[in-house]
């Protein structure tokens, strides 16, 4: 078979991060091999976001540069997938014809047969289905492509909370669990590549398996405790959680599963209760509360990281205190935060009573002045312990490595020894920096 050249660019999330691994594999056994620029490609792919209007925007503005090689290179295949290929669909045919395919989060299974189909007609095809019988196909990661120390295995797609803000039900359909038995497999391959490190990724891990009936269900801490047990794997992390749904079950698996890393990534969104009802998260500040505390009392070494939402409507200044509040009570080890943006159609942009730009932008940069304070002195914490980490590889600064530590810190040192990534090493914290940790080896 002739080898082709494929283009991917991939923009959003870590679940679009692994799409995208699943799309290059998929497409190998059709002759594609990875290339670095898309001028020499035979076929593109634009893996997109919608999740605020920026990551749109420069979807659009990366689409649109492609025009040219299209009508250079008549053969040319563009591909758009993810979630702002699933909200737009068709529109997005008529804004930009030189696409070829418009393919939503569900439908990238089918890439190498919409490949072929699209190089036998003319019409553009759209495949935004997000039908409930779908299934996750089961996939194995060919070790061919260079699997390195550390991957994401996909458990679940889709979500089913409608928070009143995010755009992520409907571009990724009702939460749908991957078999238990795939997802064990995938992590035992991987593992005899060579992996040591394991994140299980879904929009709301949380709620894993509640889609399946209640007598063959596997509840995410149980299927934690199966991926923990495969002989090989030294470490094991997830993403993403709604604290509405962190049960009792999964705060002492960080009591009992030893490789689970001492990192939660939990979203807060706002302090303020009237805030969160209108957000329709479900949780209120003092359970939200009550669950830091006994995720603290089970791991008191665990790194919390949260993501925030300012100038949601209805945000008055006082909502916002209530934030900044909060945040000095559970001092983050980071934070994302985010202006809010409308995306239709999630049900806030109904609401009327939006917060001027202006006024997000002061909030925003009040809260991450903040933050980085916070991040700063929780860094220097850990000045004097003495830390396991995961060696990445040489660090930007020549003469040091980069590692990750169980709290998922960059930590940073100096040596002269030939690591491979994923060797593990003890270090001594000297100092904590905004963006890492500087250590020496011991
Ligand atoms: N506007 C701003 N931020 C948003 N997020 C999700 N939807 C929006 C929106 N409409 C943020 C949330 C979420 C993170 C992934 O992105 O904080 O946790
Ligand atoms: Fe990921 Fe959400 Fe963006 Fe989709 S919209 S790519 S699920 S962050």
């Amino acid at each position: 078979m002739k080898s082709k050249n494929l283009f991917i660019e991939t923009f959003g999330c870590q679940m679009n991060d692994r799409d995208s691994e699943i799309m290059i594999q998929l497409l190998a056994d059709s002759g594609y091999i990875p290339c670095a620029d898309a001028e020499s490609s035979d076929a593109i792919i634009v893996n997109t976001c919608t999740i605020r209007a920026k990551a749109e925007q420069k979807a659009y503005s990366l689409l649109g540069s492609y025009r040219r090689l299209k009508r250079d290179k008549p053969n040319l295949i563009i591909a758009v997938t993810g979630c702002l290929a699933q909200q737009e669909g068709k529109k997005m045919l008529s804004r930009m014809p030189h696409i070829d395919l418009v393919v939503g989060p569900r439908g990238i299974y089918d890439l190498p047969a919409l490949f072929e189909k699209r190089s036998a007609s003319k019409k553009g095809i759209i495949a935004t289905d997000l039908a409930d019988s779908f299934t996750i196909p089961p996939f194995l990661p060919d070790p061919g492509l260079g699997l390195g120390y550390k991957r994401f295995v996909t458990i679940m797609q889709g979500c089913n909370n409608f928070c009143t803000y995010c755009i992520v039900p409907f571009t990724r359909g009702r939460e749908i669990s991957r078999q238990p038995d795939h997802i064990l497999d995938e992590i035992r391959h991987l593992i005899k590549s060579g992996v040591k490190e394991i994140t299980l990724l879904g929009q709301n891990v949380n709620s894993y398996g509640n889609d399946q009936p209640a007598d063959k269900r596997t509840s995410f801490p149980q299927l934690l405790t199966l991926a923990a047990d495969i002989e090989g794997l030294e470490r094991l992390r997830f993403t993403t959680s709604n604290p509405k749904d962190l049960s009792p079950a999964l705060i002492s698996c960080f009591d009992s599963i030893d490789i689970l890393c001492p990192h939660f990534h939990l979203p807060m969104q706002s302090g303020s209760d009237k805030i969160l009802k209108k957000m329709n998260r479900k949780y209120d500040i003092a359970s939200y509360l009550n669950k830091v505390g006994a995720l603290r009392q089970v791991r008191p070494d665990i790194a919390l990281t949260t993501d925030i939402i300012v100038g949601f409507p209805g945000e008055t200044d006082n909502d916002f205190a209530q934030t900044m509040e909060v945040m000095e009570k559970v001092r983050f080890n980071s934070a994302f935060s985010f202006m809010y943006s409308g995306r239709p159609p999630a049900r806030s942009c109904e609401f009327t009573d939006n917060v001027d730009d202006d006024v997000k932008k002061k909030r925003l940069a009040i809260f991450q002045q903040r933050q980085q304070e916070i991040t700063l002195e929780c860094n220097n914490d850990y000045v004097g312990q003495v830390m396991d980490i995961m060696i990445e590889g040489p660090s930007k600064i020549a003469g040091q490595w980069a590692g990750r530590s169980g709290t998922n810190h960059v930590v940073n040192f100096v040596s002269d020894h030939n690591f491979l990534a994923g060797d593990i090493v003890k270090v001594k914290i000297e100092e904590g920096c905004l963006n890492s940790l500087r250590s020496t080896l011991l």
